[in-house]
């Protein structure tokens, strides 16, 4: 496998994915953690950071053990930091670069260079820059700003780039991580998602044996596929529990009911609708709604695994997203997300998550192998208190019921909306933006419908295209298709007379508007 040292990037996690796209296993660990004396690790990359090399705070690490032993490749702050820790000099830039250049010059014969098109993208997001080198490393790429864009350590395993490659705006940024991790470092390219099932469910057999185990179904991708693919090593002894709160889509839970007991799952199906509304009477902070129904899923999910004799696990359709061990600059919590926190302490069980080291995309080709049906893998992700943080405001059965039926309307209306793609396929309006739904406001305003005169509810639209929720656009949805949504909803849901489109980007919005 590679090793990723993360210094605290924003793109570390992009390494690690293209990477694994080129079907090689790799690991993102914190810096200081190199997991030394795992003879699996075949090379390692050092990720960028949004720190100096001089700053008194920046992440700092001994190499010595490092270099030498294993081919390494530094990104940005990676390049820097080996730069200037064996005596080459870094400087801040004249001027911040950011965004594209062009690789004016470079050793086409380098090994890490392979195959790199004359003249090609890169992009630069840097304050600093490397203004000399240590006596053995040599140039190897330029751009016209950019004297030191890549070096390698003269008769040595060891690269720097200045730039960085896991984007995708560096036009041969695979092609040079390729070069590094198959050519340079022997890497197999043999991570499939056959080959990955067919270890996991023989590890799964050897870790549970005849175990009882317990898992939450939401309807998502990833617990969803985890419930498959442990239901394949385990079959009965896997019991799966699907809550409903009261707060999800129009008619989703006997649909993903119906869905899970197709795909053979034992599952248990309780409707604690009533508990959560109760509980959630007059309450208005986003917050304390959260923390609502996180204690109260943990309660029923509870009651229910106490009703299966003798459990000992619970599983979890955590992905790796989850579990890297983010190096919080700032540590500030924007929203609390994590509903089932404290289960497995409360319930007195041992954890398992067959999918923990998977990225969302390699969750989905496995359960796309597993023969899960497509409209369960493409799924947009949804909010685990669902519907309860798009009701700004109080919540009650009644707004539930408008706000379920103009988010069936638009979400149907994204499915049937078929425009073609760059490459001239047609696709979905649904396949091609993140997530979407529909938010009720707590605004009423007057309208006119026949000769009467109205005072409804508004509700606002939001679509946003991203690759993993931390930043997202919004969608920009056709006005026909618009349209037509609009006039869909103000005329079949009653209690609608408004409807609004929601332009924010994230940051400084966030997806969610609670
Ligand atoms: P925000 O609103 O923070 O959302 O931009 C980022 C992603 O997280 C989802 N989200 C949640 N998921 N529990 C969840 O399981 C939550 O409380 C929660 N709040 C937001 C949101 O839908 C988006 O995909």
């Amino acid at each position: 496998k590679i090793i990723i040292l993360d210094f605290g990037s924003q793109t570390t996690q992009l390494i690690g994915r293209r990477v694994r796209e080129l079907n090689m296993y790799c690991e993102i660990v914190p810096y200081n953690k190199f997991p030394f004396g795992d003879p699996s690790v075949i090379g390692v990359i050092l990720s960028g950071s949004p720190f100096s090399v001089y700053d008194e705070k920046a992440f700092k690490i001994d190499l010595s053990n490092i270099r030498g032993k294993y081919p390494v490749l530094g990104i940005c702050y990676g390049a820097q930091f080996m730069a200037y820790t064996n005596g080459g000099k870094v400087e801040p830039a004249n001027t911040r670069e950011y965004g594209r250049a062009h690789l004016a010059k470079f050793d086409h014969d380098n090994p890490l260079l392979k195959d790199v098109r004359e003249n090609s993208q890169v992009w630069m997001s840097h304050g600093d820059t490397i203004t000399s080198l240590p006596e053995n490393f040599k140039i190897i790429a330029s751009t016209d700003k950019v004297a030191v864009a890549a070096y390698q350590a003269e008769g040595e395993k060891l690269w720097g780039v200045q730039f960085h490659p896991e984007v995708y705006h560096t036009e041969d940024g695979t092609q040079i991580l390729k070069n590094f991790v198959v050519d340079i470092c022997g890497g197999k390219q043999d991570w499939s998602a056959a080959s990955f099932i067919e270890t996991t469910v023989a590890q799964l057999k050897e870790q549970l044996g005849d175990d009882k185990v317990v898992l939450g179904l939401s309807g998502g991708v990833d617990s969803s596929v985890a419930a498959v693919l442990l239901n394949k090593a385990i079959g009965k002894n896997l019991t799966c529990i699907f809550v409903d709160h009261g707060m999800l889509r129009k008619n989703e839970f006997r649909n993903v009911l119906h869905d899970y007991e197709c795909l053979g799952l034992n599952v248990i199906g309780v409707d604690a609708s009533e508990k959560f509304f109760t509980e959630l009477a007059g309450v208005t902070e986003p917050e304390r709604k959260r923390k609502i129904i996180g204690k109260g899923f943990i309660d029923v999910f509870d009651e229910e695994a106490h009703k299966i004799h003798d459990v000992k696990w619970l599983a979890q359709g955590t992905i790796y997203p989850d579990c890297i061990e983010s190096l919080s600059i700032t540590g500030t919590v924007i929203k609390s997300h994590h509903n089932v926190g404290g289960l497995p302490e409360k319930m007195n069980l041992k954890l398992c998550e067959p999918l923990r080291l998977l990225f969302k995309d390699e969750v989905r080709r496995v359960g796309r192998e597993l023969g899960m049906p497509e409209h369960l893998i493409t799924r947009h992700p949804f909010p685990g208190p669902g519907l309860a943080v798009r009701i700004l405001g109080d919540i009650t059965r009644e707004k539930v019921r408008i706000l379920q039926d103009a988010d069936d309307i638009f979400i149907q209306g994204l499915r049937d909306w078929k425009t073609k793609n760059t490459e001239g396929k047609e696709t979905a309006l649904y396949d091609q933006v993140w997530q979407a739904g529909v938010i009720l406001l707590p605004v009423q305003s007057v309208g006119v419908m026949g000769d009467e005169r109205t005072y409804e509810r508004a509700v606002a639209l939001r679509a946003v295209t991203s690759t993993d929720a931390m930043t997202a656009d919004w969608a920009h949805l056709p006005y026909e298709f618009m349209a037509k949504v609009s006039n869909d909803i103000i005329n079949k849901v009653k209690g609608v007379n408004r409807v609004c489109y929601d332009i924010s980007s994230k940051p400084p919005a966030t997806i969610e508007w609670e």
